[in-house]
């Protein structure tokens, strides 16, 4: 009994541990079948592995879509987005803090508008779906009604998205800056309306730390105290002129990183934005607590932040997670953010293997947000989010292909030459939620 069984053939790849830096994956750490079967039932992962030995086990009329010139992989997962910064994507000419006045104030100060978050959002998970990422951890604006409309328009969706309200009570404009009580009185509100309700989860979410006084962070801290299981997100250790303001604004606290510990907010559910002028101290302090990082190589490049450094950050055991940033990133598709992080990885004289970039982006970024019982492979009973790519889908990924490539070489065009164009499909929980040639049929809900 139950819902119907869907199959999809074709090569198939999934993570099962963190394949390590190393240009050999770390054994076992993968499974690639080049003729693999995913079969589904109701949003859920039944089973995986070689076609021929699941194919003789399936009730007789199992519907089956086959792609044989194709790669299903898991769903990506973005660790750190802002909904309301679609519109700033590609903004001129500005390092950090010029740009969140010039250009990201501005434009979420319109988020006070209920018809327009919710457009906003609508437009901003179809766009999530075209570039084949599955599950996110979100930014909202400060106005409660932005994570209404986003998280109204994922669980029409069906989507894993964790998100939160902005709180912001100082050193942001009118319209947009929050009142302190309010902050916290209507983050809580929006917990118990949200938190958990389906595949929805909340972030408590304070901008940083030049954003918010001290009694909001401690508000904040008090936030996930009461309410665990919910992440906290924020940023962290962006931009140097960030670092110093940080420095006179709060003038008892060691570092940057002691702000947020001290106020509370440093554990294993905080997701920390960036984190490129840190220090070894940083790195120990993150590891002991169980803090995560999200690694934005788009936005690090294009605001002029800095280089991140990965392999320290790897080989401390920092829990690391790869993301967009979008809108100081400049694509919404994880592909062009590994083909990134590859390049600042290449700017400090280390690597990225496609195998590392690809656990991140699914595996590893299911981690960061605690959802690794949920997403991020093909494990029996997880979320059917899967995606079915392309790798012939320009004329010069087309190219290479005809040549004769083993998994790493694939996987590394699709990394560095890949973006939104490679995404046959994406499916969410079963569904087919976006298909390139707009052909998701019976199957769509
Ligand atoms: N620091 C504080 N707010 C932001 C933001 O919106 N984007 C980025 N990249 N950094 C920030
Ligand atoms: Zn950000």
């Amino acid at each position: 009994p139950g819902k119907p069984v869907q199959t999809f053939r074709g090569p198939l790849l999934h993570f099962l541990e963190d394949p390590g830096l190393d240009t050999t994956p770390a054994p076992g750490s993968y499974d690639y079948f080049e003729d693999g079967l995913l079969v589904e039932q109701d949003g859920h992962v039944e089973a995986v592995g070689p076609a021929e030995d699941l194919l003789p086990h399936l009730p007789e009329g199992t519907k089956l879509a086959h792609w044989p010139d194709h790669l299903i992989l898991p769903g990506f997962i973005d660790t750190h987005i802002h909904l309301p910064q679609l519109g700033v994507m590609g903004s001129y000419g500005a390092q950090l803090l010029d740009w969140l006045e010039k250009y990201t104030f501005p434009a979420e100060t319109r988020f006070q508008e209920t018809s327009w978050a919710q457009s906003q959002a609508a437009l901003f998970l179809d766009q999530l779906s075209r570039h084949g990422t599955t599950a996110a951890l979100v930014f909202c604006t400060s106005h409660p009604q932005s994570v209404d409309a986003l998280f109204e328009a994922a669980e029409a969706r069906g989507q894993a998205i964790t998100g939160g309200k902005v709180m912001m009570d100082r050193n942001s404009p009118d319209g947009l800056r929050d009142e302190t009580v309010a902050s916290h009185r209507d983050s809580q509100a929006l917990i118990d309306r949200w938190h958990n309700k389906g595949r929805l989860q909340y972030a408590v979410t304070p901008r940083f730390a030049p954003t918010s006084t001290p009694r909001q962070l401690e508000l904040a801290g008090k936030l996930v105290a009461d309410n665990p299981g919910v992440l906290m997100q924020t940023h962290w250790a962006e931009h140097l002129s960030e670092i110093e303001w940080v420095k006179e604004l709060f003038p008892d606290r060691s570092d940057y990183l002691d702000v947020y510990a001290h106020y509370g907010l440093l554990n294993d559910r905080a997701v920390l934005a960036h984190g490129i002028h840190i220090d070894d101290h940083d790195r120990r302090r993150l590891v002991d607590t169980g803090a995560r990082v999200a690694f934005c190589p788009t936005s690090n490049t294009f605001l002029g932040s800095g280089l991140f450094d990965l392999k320290s950050a790897h080989d401390a055991g920092v829990t690391l997670g790869l993301a967009t940033d979008v809108g100081g990133g400049t694509s919404l598709s994880l592909l062009p953010t590994m083909a990134e992080a590859y390049k600042v990885c290449q700017l400090r004289g280390q690597s990225l293997t496609p195998f590392q970039a690809f656990y991140l982006a699914t595996l590893g970024n299911a981690r960061v947000l605690h959802r690794d019982n949920e997403i991020g492979n093909f494990a029996a009973g997880k979320a059917a989010d899967f995606i079915v790519l392309d790798p012939t889908a320009t004329p010069v990924l087309a190219m290479k292909h005809e040549q004769d490539r083993n998994l790493f070489e694939r996987l590394f065009d699709l990394m560095m030459l890949g973006d939104d164009r490679v995404i046959q499909r994406t499916y969410i929980a079963g569904h087919c939620r976006f298909d390139r040639d707009s052909h998701c049929g019976s199957e769509k809900r």
